[in-house]
């Protein structure tokens, strides 16, 4: 079992989660810039950037989804899943993987129980001129974020995702002194979790749970939404206190809600770094909602949610998990709808 102490299930897949990352992809479709990076990414050799190195270990991310939960003995080749996450969420990329529902819509987290929120270290989305730079890697986007933001010490296996630019936030970059939050940095991106199930457990009062196992506490077939927000963190030593405050915005239970016209939803998995596009996902989440733009928040933003998840016994989640490498066209979702908010229940 050593897979036991994953992150997200996925690796319920019992070993195999180390399994080297091939290149499923043969693309005759590189069709777009998007396809190009992925496979220049997937060539370049881990380099040493100070911080910026890409590590080649899976991320150990504690509390999966069982196997008993899951029902699975073996792992889960990708040809044999269903559509999987993180898929690209630019506009006109389209997947190869027929999707078999329509996903759950916009307002349905609010029928749902939260079960968790956590973060992974960069995007595990790509969305193109958005969160779309990797530190460490080719482009001018990824040479420039390397010359602004210094490359910060982080465990060595924890994988990176991508990053939003910084532009308009130079003079906003210097270290904050996170009390709280493990391994954040002013500047980085983080993708945040919110995770919805309808098996969460039931409580009157506000409450989160370690990790993901709690999606399945009262049914093992339950309803799954993930809402995905990439944010970068700015330090504003300009604002008072008052300000603050008014930044957070009970990012513990909600996420900065994007325009319906910016967000998207699709069908997907789980993620993390323990999945690639070798051994997937048997976990799916029915309605993941993305923002398809890089969001922005204070440092005390979040410092302050990862207090507030200690107290909730959340210790473990409030540093980065590691990212999922984005998940090849052929296991993507053929169709990403807008972000459309249901109209109200009736009764
Ligand atoms: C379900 O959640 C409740 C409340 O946290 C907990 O007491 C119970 O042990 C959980 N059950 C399972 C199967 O995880």
């Amino acid at each position: 079992m050593r897979c036991g102490t994953r992150f997200l299930g996925v690796c319920l897949a019992l070993g195999l989660a180390l399994a080297s990352k091939t290149e499923c992809s043969e693309a005759g479709a590189a069709d777009d810039e998007v396809q190009l990076m992925q496979k220049q990414h997937q060539k370049q050799k881990p380099v040493q950037h100070g911080g910026w190195a890409r590590p080649t270990k899976a991320d150990p991310e504690p509390r999966a989804p069982t196997m008993m939960q899951t029902g699975r003995q073996s792992p889960l080749l990708c040809q044999d899943a269903e559509p999987q996450a993180p898929k690209n969420v630019t506009p006109g990329f389209v997947g190869d993987r027929p999707t078999r529902f329509i996903p759950l819509d916009g307002n349905i987290p609010n029928q749902l129980i939260q079960v968790n929120l956590h973060w992974h270290l960069g995007a595990e989305h790509y969305s193109l001129g958005e969160y779309d730079i990797t530190p460490g890697g080719p482009t001018a986007r990824d040479a420039e974020i390397q010359s602004v933001i210094p490359a910060q010490p982080q465990p060595s296996s924890t994988q990176p995702g991508f990053f939003c630019d910084v532009k308009g936030f130079e003079d906003k970059l210097n270290a904050f002194n996170f009390q709280h939050c493990v391994d954040a940095f002013v500047g980085y991106t983080y993708e945040f979790h919110w995770v919805y199930s309808s098996g969460g457990p039931l409580s009157d009062t506000f409450k989160l749970w370690p990790g993901l196992g709690q999606v399945f506490n009262r049914t093992i077939t339950p309803q799954i939404v993930v809402r995905g927000q990439a944010c970068r963190v700015i330090n504003d030593e300009s604002l008072t206190a008052a300000e603050i405050e008014a930044d957070y915005q009970n990012f513990i239970q909600q996420w900065r809600q994007p325009p319906l016209s910016q967000g998207v939803r699709y069908v997907g998995s789980t993620t993390g770094s323990s999945v690639n596009n070798e051994v997937c996902s048997p976990v799916t989440v029915h309605g993941w909602h993305v923002d398809t733009k890089c969001c922005t928040i204070l440092a005390q933003t979040m410092d302050r949610t990862c207090q507030e998840m200690i107290a909730l016994g959340l210790a473990d989640d409030v540093k980065p998990k590691g990212s999922r490498e984005l998940v090849a066209k052929e296991w993507s979702s053929i169709v990403q709808y807008p972000l459309a908010v249901s109209p109200p229940a009736t009764r």
